[in-house]
């Protein structure tokens, strides 16, 4: 029985720590060559709506939407803002518009281009807006058109039981936004015309708003992306992971 269990830890270990990428992935590998850029460019975006169907396998989520249960944003110690069951719709629909790598740093950049990224889900905030103080809950929306993300991620080199494994290193998330909408319903309870009012004010002030929120949404998509890439790495070999065995490269 002992043995039993023992052979089976290992095995699972084994198995966790060294998998081949994901089997939608295998055929989408691009060399670390020249052609590595137009390469990319074509199977990371086809890589995109695949991995957004999400693979438990690999502790990849669910992306077209993305879901998540609770998220608190304190922007300030003025303000309390609670989102509940979020959902974040259009990931699927990223596009990779560009890629910038240095190999001898393994430095990679991928800019994404999102032209509809929405949230949708509850909100309940205590707090002050732009001076307005503001206590309410309800439903709201954020609509991000024409969002450009830029990645920047490092990839490290760790050994693991033999075996080199990347362990990736993100630099913050840089982004800019052509226009966020915002839909907050019930801002003011019964006073829908005060509550409509405040969503044009907020709407015609986006820029500013977003100067708050803005480094709070980037997170949440910056962690979006440096998960896949985190659970991926953590049991891909290096080897498996471009279409050329690229450790000579890395010394
Ligand atoms: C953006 O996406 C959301 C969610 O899929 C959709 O409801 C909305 O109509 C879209 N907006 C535009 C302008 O395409
Ligand atoms: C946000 O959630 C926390 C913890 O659940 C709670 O203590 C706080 O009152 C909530 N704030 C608002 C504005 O709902
Ligand atoms: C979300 O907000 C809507 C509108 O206020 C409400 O009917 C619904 O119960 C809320 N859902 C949760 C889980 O709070």
């Amino acid at each position: 029985m002992l043995k039993l269990k023992l052979f089976y830890i290992f095995s699972c270990f084994v198995f966790v720590e060294n998998k081949e990428l994901p089997k939608f992935m295998r055929d989408l590998r691009c060399p670390l060559t020249h052609d590595f850029k137009p390469c990319f460019l074509e199977k990371g975006n086809a890589a995109i709506p695949l991995i957004a169907k999400g693979d438990p396998e690999y502790n990849i989520p669910k992306m077209d939407p993305f879901e998540i249960p609770v998220v608190k944003l304190f922007s300030s110690p003025s303000m309390a803002l609670n989102l509940t069951n979020l959902k974040i719709y259009g990931l699927e629909n990223l596009k990779i518009i560009d890629i910038e790598v240095d190999l001898n740093r393994r430095m990679f950049r991928t800019t994404l281009k999102g032209e509809n990224v929405t949230a949708i889900g509850n909100y309940s905030i205590d707090g002050k807006i732009l001076v307005m103080p503001i206590k309410s809950k309800g439903l709201f929306s954020m609509y991000i058109q024409n969002g450009i993300y830029i990645a920047t991620k490092i990839d490290h080199i760790i050994d693991k039981h033999g075996e080199k494994y990347y362990k990736p290193v993100f630099e913050p998330l840089d982004y800019h936004l052509e226009k966020v909408d915002f839909q907050i319903h019930n801002l003011f309870g019964e006073n829908k015309v005060l509550g409509d009012e405040v969503n044009r004010f907020l709407n015609n002030n986006w820029d500013i708003l977003m100067i708050e929120f803005g480094p709070e949404i980037a997170q949440i998509i910056s962690k979006i992306i440096t998960d896949i890439f985190d659970n991926l790495a953590a049991v891909v070999p290096v080897k498996y992971v471009f279409l050329d065995d690229p450790v000579f490269k890395f010394k």
